[in-house]
């Protein structure tokens, strides 16, 4: 009998955890951004962003990931998962659109590297060697 219960228990605990998902913040911490595989042309090295980094500095998800509807960022937090090709920034900034992907990083990354913000520790990259680092 006592068997039996600690084996629902475990069942339930296994359940339980796979309905969680993984948790927020959850995903690898450095990230290879590389649009040459999309449209543009390769002219830079490829860039070694810091996700986890980023995170740590008190930025809020919805500083960078967006769904706007009516100029409103309403993206639900839930879908910021590992895969999902909703959230890629190529999935919405392409050759077609009015901010094509390399504008829409250039100006993610670098209007917030040139803003001043509290708890920095040193001044994040701004000038093309910083990002795009050759090695
Ligand atoms: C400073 C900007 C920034 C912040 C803050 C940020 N992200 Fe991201 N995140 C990015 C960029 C850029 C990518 C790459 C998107 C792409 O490849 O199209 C990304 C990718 C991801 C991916 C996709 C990983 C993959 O390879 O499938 C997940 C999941 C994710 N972020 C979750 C989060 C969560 C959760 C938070 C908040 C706790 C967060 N991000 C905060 C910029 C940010
Ligand atoms: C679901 C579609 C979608 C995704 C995914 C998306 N964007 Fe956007 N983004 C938009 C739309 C729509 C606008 C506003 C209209 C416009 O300027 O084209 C916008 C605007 C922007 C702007 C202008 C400033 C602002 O925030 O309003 C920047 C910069 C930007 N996006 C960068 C990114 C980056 C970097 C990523 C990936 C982390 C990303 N976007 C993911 C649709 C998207
Ligand atoms: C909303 C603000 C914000 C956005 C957007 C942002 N960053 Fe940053 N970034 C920071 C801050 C803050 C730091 C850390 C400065 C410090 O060390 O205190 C940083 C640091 C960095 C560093 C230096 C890491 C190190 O080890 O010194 C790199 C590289 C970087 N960012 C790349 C990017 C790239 C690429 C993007 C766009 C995909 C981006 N960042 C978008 C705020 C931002
Ligand atoms: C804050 C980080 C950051 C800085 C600073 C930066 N870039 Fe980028 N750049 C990116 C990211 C992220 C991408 C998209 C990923 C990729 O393809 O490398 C990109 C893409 C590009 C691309 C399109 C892809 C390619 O390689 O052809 C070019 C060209 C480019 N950057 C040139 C420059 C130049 C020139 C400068 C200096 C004036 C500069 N970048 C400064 C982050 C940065």
């Amino acid at each position: 009998m006592k068997r039996l219960k600690g084996f629902w228990c475990g069942l339930i605990m296994i359940i339980l955890l796979l309905a969680a998902g993984p948790p927020l913040g959850a995903q690898s911490e450095k990230m290879i951004l590389d649009s040459s595989k999309g449209q543009l042309g390769k002219k830079r090295p490829p860039v070694n962003f810091p996700h986890q980094l980023h995170m740590e500095k008190g930025l809020d998800c919805k500083d960078c990931h967006h769904l706007y509807e009516n100029g409103k960022n309403v993206l639900d937090e839930s879908k910021l998962i590992e895969g999902n090709q909703e959230i890629r920034c190529s999935t919405c900034h392409h050759a077609k659109s009015r901010l094509n992907l390399e504008k829409a990083y250039h100006r993610q990354c670098m209007g917030c590297h040139k803003k001043p913000l509290k708890d920095q520790t040193r001044v994040p990259p701004r000038y093309c060697g910083g990002c795009h680092v050759r090695n």
